[in-house]
């Protein structure tokens, strides 16, 4: 899909920062904080879709709900649809609502599991005062339909749905209102492979017909890429690289970003590879994340710039960003790789 240059983003973070303050100490400054989400800068163009790419901890979660303003975002700047939304209040927030929605990992954890799918699918409406009684049944059949189940699903509980049922159920509940922005936190990661498949075909469908903009996270990047048009890749907090979803793909620059890659189940004819990058240990502590580049514990090439300078994210002239002292196929400032 080619954007137009002139086009303004339908979202746009600035140095976001989301900070949780945990640990019993009575002393405030002895208080544990996590950076969850440390200075992410991105923007989302409308009709595109960003992934959101990187392993369990680093922040996704978080990320994805202080971009729907379902927390609090801690410091940085949040636009969408060009207005400063950063400091809305929940009452603020709430017309808002209509406009961007979340889509969550778990199906049965977000639907309430003693109301009928029906009434779940109503609410919206009701919430937001549109329509009346007999059009809200029209609507919520139409929105059943439009996601592959019928109407008399309407009368049926949650627990009598499969999991794939269900996450249909929470992608029509998302629809209801046509919002511009949805935000899918890992739609498909608890479902079969086989139904990943048929969720994120509807998810492609659903986006070209009602002109969709999404923001799509997982930890797997296979996935990300099946519905992408650009990835980014997340590590502690951070944005360690941005591109085209194919490009970052095909020839990541970030060590990490390779790490993933690698990590990938490959089709037998590509079983004999030249080298395989390995992410050596677990990931740092959120609590106390390392010095200089968050990554330099666990990478391949870092030296001895790791300690003093965090790397920022640079944009190259091809598009493609990435944070990183030795990109991959970059220069290496120690001549390593
Ligand atoms: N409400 C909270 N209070 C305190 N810490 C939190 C809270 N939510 C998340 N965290 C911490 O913030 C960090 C990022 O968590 P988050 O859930 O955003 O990661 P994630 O990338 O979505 O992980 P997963 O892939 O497992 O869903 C973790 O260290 C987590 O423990
Ligand atoms: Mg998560």
């Amino acid at each position: 899909m080619t954007m137009a240059t002139a086009q303004k983003p339908l979202l746009r973070a600035t140095k976001l920062s989301k900070i949780y303050k945990s640990g019993r100490s009575l002393l405030p400054s002895r208080r544990q904080q996590v950076h969850a989400v440390n200075e992410v800068s991105l923007e989302v163009m409308p009709g595109e879709t960003l992934g959101i790419v990187g392993e369990s901890g680093c922040g996704k979660s978080s990320l994805g709900r202080c971009l729907t303003r379902l927390q609090d975002i801690s410091s940085g700047r949040l636009e969408f649809d060009g207005r400063d939304i950063t400091d809305l209040s929940l009452r603020q927030i709430r017309p808002l609502r209509r406009e961007m929605q979340m889509v969550f990992q778990d199906p049965a954890a977000s639907l309430n599991a003693r109301r009928r799918v029906g009434d779940l699918l109503a609410e919206p409406f009701r919430i937001h005062g549109i329509g009346a009684r007999s059009e809200i049944e029209d609507r919520v059949s139409e929105l059943l339909r439009r996601v592959g189940l019928r109407s008399e699903h309407a009368l049926r509980f949650p627990h009598e749905f499969s999991g794939g049922q269900k996450q249909r159920i929470g992608i029509a509940r998302a629809l209801a209102l046509h919002p511009k922005l949805l935000v899918a936190d890992e739609p498909v990661s608890a479902l079969d492979v086989s139904i990943q498949a048929q969720i994120i075909n509807l998810l492609a469908e659903l986006r070209e017909e009602f002109g969709l903009t999404y923001v799509f996270i997982a930890h797997d990047l296979a996935v990300v890429r099946q519905i992408s048009n650009r990835v980014a890749v997340m590590y502690l907090g951070a944005i360690v690289e941005v591109g085209d979803a194919d490009e970052v793909f095909s020839t990541p620059r970030h060590p990490y970003t390779r790490v993933l890659r690698e990590a990938m189940p490959e089709p037998r004819l590509h079983a004999k590879r030249p080298e395989r990058a390995q992410v050596k240990g677990d990931l740092p502590s959120p609590f106390s994340p390392p010095p200089g580049c968050p990554f330099h514990t666990r990478c391949a090439f870092a030296k001895e710039r790791r300690e003093v300078q965090r790397p920022a994210l640079v944009k190259a002239a091809d598009g493609r960003a990435v944070a990183c002292h030795y990109p991959l196929d970059g220069p290496h400032p120690t001549g390593l790789a």
